[in-house]
This record gives structure tokens, C-alpha cells and sequence, in this order.
């Protein structure tokens, strides 16, 4: 079998219980398990003592699953630390902004610039390299764990951020220029006065969103360094999650060789598992289109989660459908966490494939098992390409920035919402969709560009889609676009900034709507909703309008305009609308690009149809049964609730 199946596996917790672990190996090999995650959280174990080390318990594991014919993906311990640790040098725990620093408690909270924290753990990867980086079971390094880019307002950290600063702006007076600091008086006139806690000083809040960022990706560079030099040939990842947790992903996905992320979705909690379906699939294109290539889902429940309030039970079918939902998006793996429940501590609650009845005779065992042999039949979509004619774009700094303004419609901002909307909509159609940000890449992949919200644009973009555009390319923007450039400042001339020469319009005014003040606008003959933010917008000659408001005194102004520039188009539009509208507009702007579905038949509401490689799977996320007919020949396919079917493509 070529797809990965199996769990986070904490075989450190029952070390005096072999019995217990005899059952673990039995119970893997019954779910046709190939491969665990080891050693997530086992630096106490590696070294209970400072400098004193036991590796042989590791040896163990690791020689076990390789007689047993599975691999490892071998954790560095990093996201937490042995109590010692914090104790002897209290320098790696993280200061708060009042400056306090944090006893040792939980995990994934340790300071990213401490140089002795980076030493240790350095050292200790460097011994888990040199003794396993030729072990036959070891396939994969999982370098820490779910990274964060909380802040820690240490000395250090402080110093690592002035030069930071220095080495970006080189004086101060150019950094006051860009961070607009005359503005209440902020003039700093020494490095040493900058203290990143002011959101009045916007540029410098957005630059310590990316040193936060920057600097977690320093860290999980000097944890792999020993890696690199002692295993080159072993592969890395390290487990995104989220995806806002202060990291700009794009930019930390070009250092690992494969993405892997932790999928944790709330199934059963919303009116329709529709909305959860979606939702989930963004994250799945989200994270495949960070390298273009499939990824890892590292971990997701094989039951329920203990941290999200509520986690219903997966109902019947659900389990498996959401695996095959991971594969289906471009996941080469399904792996849980955890594979067997701990008894004690936080997560004593939290599903696993062997809950603490311990018995291999239980639904969720069953569900597992199930899973093993679905991924056994599907070798041929191992590390098969999922294809996509459409980006959808969105920068992490982008969502920092949008977070960090105050508009005069601030209370309704809803970015991630806002990318969600024509998502859907694409996804119903079965069009797959990359989400992909604005750094420089090989956009003739794409007839259509759907950007929404782009807040905060860097100077080269409009060079990179003018070509694009004009070789036949569909560009999509929208309110709220063009606004700040990369320093947080105002474009001269306002809205859309760079952006304006390609949508041939400039923005006079944007009303702020409350939630009561909905406006309208047709197209096509029906009418639709404007929401939130109406732009007053000035086109030029070259721009045609297609839509204009029905309401208020700019009734008659342009609402959607579309501009065509040599082949292609840019369309703009100028308000918030909801799905009915995208799914109208995306109709036509899909027809107008030729952008294909997955099939040729109509999908039924709740159906998600995905193509990877020459494989097509078809998933109904209702509970009840669903039947359509597929083609003219009167092909009936019937899915039951919760229930896929896996068709080769014609
Ligand atoms: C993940 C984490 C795991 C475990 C899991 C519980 O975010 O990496 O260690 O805590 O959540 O759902």
C-alpha cells in the first residue's frame, strides 16, 4: 500500500506495560497501518536529566515497527520541554507584553530567539540524527510541532526585532517615513524606544507580525540544520495547523519538502455537513497548493476532539468519508491523532483509534479499519496531481493587515468569509480551485484569478497579471482591494493602488453599510444584494460598466465593471454580494474562461466531486442517501448517506 495510514503514536506513556504494546502492533497490523508518528513529545524521556540521555526506548519502537514492515515519522521533541529545562534556564520561557515571563507549564510556548533553547534542542536533534538517520523504519522528520507564532517579549526577542528592523529600513529615519510615525507623535529617535505594543502604529505592528513569523521559521530552520548535514536523503515536514496562528504559511512551506497539516473539522455541528465539507476542502486545497503537490493530513480524529466545546460522535460513514475527502483534495495520507487514548492529562478525553476500553471491538476501530482498506485500493492516486484552472488569492500579510485597519466599516470585515463565498461556489460546480498567494509564480497555470479582498498589495503585482490578463487570462478583484502597499501606508491616489491601470477605475468614496442598510443591484436581470462596503468608483473609458446600484444616492453608479485589456479581462466589483450572486457571475466568468468542471454531469446539492490524477471520487456529505443520474446513457449513481464512490475518469 502506498498511501500512509496510521497516528501519533505516544508509546513512551506505557513503556511498564507490554502487554499494552503487544496489543498496539496487533491492533496496527488489523487497520493496516504502515506508519506512526513517534516521539512527538519525548524530550523528558530522551533526557530526564540534563545531558543524560536514553535513547534505547526509541531504539525499540523504531527496530519494532520495522519487523512489523511499517515506517516512522520521527518527531524532534522541540514543542515541549522537560520541566529541567525551563528550570535551569528560565530564559526559554516566553515574556508577555507587561513583561512577564511565563512558568513552565503546557507546550508549544517556548521563546524562538533563546539561544539556549535553540542549542538544546539543536543537540538533541543532532543525536536522534546521528542514531536513527539510517534506521530502515525511519521515512520522515517531524520537526516539532505545531509551530505558532505567538510573541514573546523577551530581551532577545526584543534585540532580534530592532535588528530586524535596522537591517530593513537601515535608518530610522526611514523607518519613521514608512511607518507614518509623526502621525500622534510616535517619531522614534532611537532604536531602543521601539516596543512592538502599540496598535496606533499600524506599519509597526504589521512588521512584528512578520519578525514573529520570520523569526518561528529562524527556529525551525536551526532545528533542522543538524538534519540536513546528517540526513540529507530523509525528507522533512513540520505539522501546520490552523491556518492563522500569527505564521505566514506560504513563505514556511518553502522550507519543508512536504506540507503536512492538522485537520480537526467540526463535523455535525453546523445546520448541513455541507458547510464543514467546504470549509475542509479549502484547507485541503489550501495546503496542497502551498508546493503544488500532494501534501500529508499528520493528524485528524478517528473519533472526537476534547478542545472544541462541542464534538459530537462521527456519525456512520463520516470517518471514512472524511478520509477519503483528505485523499481526494491531494493528501497522500490519513494519520490520527492519537493512536491510543492517554489516561491521564489534558487529553485523557480526546478521541482514539483505542480509547480506554482498549479493544479493537469498537465502532471507531472498525471505522479505522475501514479507512486501512479503502487506501489499499487506491495506490493509483498516490502522489497523483489534483489539477486547477482557477486561484483563489490570499496573503497571510493580507489578513494581518486587514485585521490591523480601522475602517469606517469595520465591524463586518469577514475576509476568510469572503474567500469562502465563490470557494463554494466552485467547489458545488466541482471545480477545483488553488488557493495560492501573491508572491511571484507561474500564473498561465490559470484562466482565472479570483481575488478578493486584497487589501494590501505589493508594487510588482500588477506586473505579474498584466501579461497574464493580456494573453487571455480572467481576473477577478473586489471592494477593499488596493488600499495599503507593504509598509502599511495609503496608496497615493487611494484605491485599487497598483491595481488600478488593470481594472481601468479608481475609487472616489466607499460607503459602510450596517447590517440593516442592504442595497441591491441586477445582473443578468436578477436582482442582488450589496452589502457592507459600496465603492463609489470613477471608470475610465476602457472600462465598461455592467451593473450599476439601484439605491441611495449613488444609485445608477457602477457597481460591476469589467475592463478588457488584449485578450483577457479584469472585472471589478465594487460591493459585497452573497453566493447566489457569485454563483451567477462565476457561471459566466467560468464559461467565458473555459474552465471545466471535474465531469460533465450535473452535481446534486451536498455532493463534492473531486478529480485526482485519473481517479474521480464522489462524496455525499448528507446523511441520507442521494441518487443522480450521471450522462445521457441513464447511468444512475446512488450514494448512501455520508457515502463515496470512486470512479476511474473516462
Ligand atoms: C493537535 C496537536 C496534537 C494534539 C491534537 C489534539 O493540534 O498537534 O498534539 O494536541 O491537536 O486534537
Amino acid at each position: 500500500m502506498k498511501l500512509w495510514h496510521g497516528a501519533d503514536y505516544n508509546y513512551e506513556q506505557w513503556l511498564d506495560r507490554p502487554e499494552v504494546l503487544n496489543q498496539d502492533f496487533a491492533a496496527m497490523k488489523a487497520a493496516n497501518c504502515n506508519v506512526m508518528t513517534v516521539g512527538v513529545f519525548s524530550w523528558a524521556n530522551y533526557e530526564p536529566r540534563e545531558g543524560e540521555f536514553h535513547f534505547e526506548w526509541m531504539d525499540t519502537l523504531l527496530d519494532r515497527l520495522h519487523r512489523q514492515g511499517m515506517k516512522a515519522i520521527l518527531a524532534t521533541p522541540s514543542g515541549a520541554r522537560p520541566a529541567w529545562l525551563s528550570t535551569a534556564y528560565p530564559e526559554v520561557l516566553r515574556v508577555d507584553v507587561l513583561g512577564h515571563r511565563a512558568h513552565h507549564s503546557g507546550r508549544h510556548n517556548h521563546c524562538r530567539t533563546s539561544p539556549i533553547y535553540r542549542e538544546k534542542a539543536a543537540q538533541l536533534n543532532d543525536r536522534l540524527a546521528e542514531r536513527y538517520g539510517n534506521h530502515p523504519a525511519l521515512a520522515l522528520w517531524h520537526v516539532s510541532n505545531e509551530y505558532n507564532g505567538g510573541s514573546c517579549y523577551c530581551g532577545p526577542c526584543l534585540t532580534a526585532f530592532r535588528s530586524w528592523l535596522q537591517e530593513r529600513y537601515k535608518t530610522l529615519e526611514v523607518l519613521n517615513q514608512k511607518w507614518w510615525t509623526t502621525f500622534w507623535s510616535h517619531r522614534f529617535s532611537s532604536w531602543d524606544e521601539i516596543y512592538p505594543d502599540d496598535s496606533s502604529v499600524n506599519g509597526m505592528m504589521l512588521d512584528w507580525a512578520r519578525f514573529t513569523s520570520e523569526q518561528t521559521i529562524d527556529f525551525y530552520r536551526a532545528e533542522t540544520a543538524p538534519l540536513r548535514r546528517r540526513t540529507p536523503q530523509v525528507p522533512i515536514t513540520t505539522n501546520f495547523h490552523g491556518p492563522h496562528v500569527g505564521l505566514d504559511y506560504f513563505a514556511f512551506a518553502k522550507e519543508v519538502d512536504v506540507v503536512s497539516w492538522d485537520n480537526y473539522p467540526t463535523w455535525h455541528t453546523q445546520e448541513s455537513d455541507t458547510i464543514t465539507a467546504v470549509k475542509t476542502a479549502f484547507l485541503h486545497d489550501l495546503y496542497r497548493s502551498m508546493k503544488g503537490k500532494s501534501f500529508l493530513m499528520m493528524e485528524s480524529t478517528p473519533s472526537q476532539t476534547n478542545w472544541q466545546g462541542i464534538s459530537p460522535l462521527k456519525r456512520p460513514g463520516m470517518h471514512k468519508l472524511a478520509s477519503i475527502q483528505a485523499i481526494a483534495h491531494g493528501s497522500n495520507s490519513v494519520q490520527y491523532f492519537q493512536w491510543r487514548q492517554s489516561r491521564g492529562g489534558e487529553e485523557k478525553f480526546h478521541g482514539a483509534v483505542l480509547s480506554h476500553q482498549s479493544s479493537m471491538n469498537t465502532r471507531t476501530f472498525q471505522d479505522v479499519v475501514q479507512v486501512g482498506h479503502e487506501l489499499q485500493n487506491l495506490d493509483s492516486v498516490y502522489e497523483a496531481a489534483v489539477e486547477s484552472e482557477v486561484a483563489l488569492v490570499t496573503d497571510f500579510e493580507n489578513k494581518w493587515a486587514i485585521d490591523l485597519a480601522q475602517l469606517p466599516q469595520s465591524t463586518d470585515k469577514r475576509y476568510e468569509e469572503e474567500l469562502q463565498l465563490p470557494y463554494e461556489v466552485l467547489w458545488k460546480r466541482g471545480i477545483s480551485t488553488d488557493i495560492v498567494d501573491t508572491r511571484p509564480r507561474d500564473w498561465g497555470r490559470f484562466k482565472l484569478i479570483l481575488a478578493p479582498m486584497l487589501y494590501l498589495v505589493r508594487e510588482d503585482l500588477a506586473d505579474q497579471w498584466k501579461p497574464w490578463v493580456e494573453q487571455g487570462g480572467t481576473l477577478v478583484l473586489t471592494y477593499l482591494s488596493g488600499y495599503v502597499d507593504d509598509n502599511d501606508l495609503c496608496f497615493e491616489g487611494g484605491a485599487p493602488g497598483p491595481l488600478s491601470s488593470l481594472a481601468g477605475l479608481r475609487v472616489e468614496e466607499t460607503d459602510a453599510l450596517s447590517p440593516q442598510m442592504v442595497q441591491s443591484f441586477h445582473y443578468r436581470g436578477n436582482r442582488f444584494p450589496a452589502r457592507h462596503y459600496a465603492d463609489l468608483i470613477l471608470p475610465t473609458a476602457e472600462c465598461e460598466t455592467v451593473a450599476v446600484y439601484d439605491h441611495e444616492f449613488y444609485s445608477g453608479r457602477p457597481v460591476l465593471t469589467c475592463r478588457k485589456l488584449g485578450k483577457g479581462s479584469v472585472w471589478y466589483l465594487a460591493t459585497r454580494s452573497d453566493s447566489a450572486f457569485w454563483s451567477a457571475f462565476l457561471a459566466d466568468r467560468c464559461a467565458d474562461a473555459g474552465v471545466a468542471p471535474a465531469v460533465p454531469w450535473p452535481i446534486p446539492e451536498g455532493v463534492s466531486v473531486r478529480r485526482r490524477g485519473n481517479t474521480i471520487f464522489v462524496m455525499n456529505f448528507h446523511p441520507h442517501e442521494v441518487a443522480f443520474s450521471i450522462g445521457s446513457g441513464g447511468e444512475v449513481i446512488k450514494l448512501s448517506g455520508y457515502g463515496f464512490q470512486v470512479l476511474q475518469a473516462p
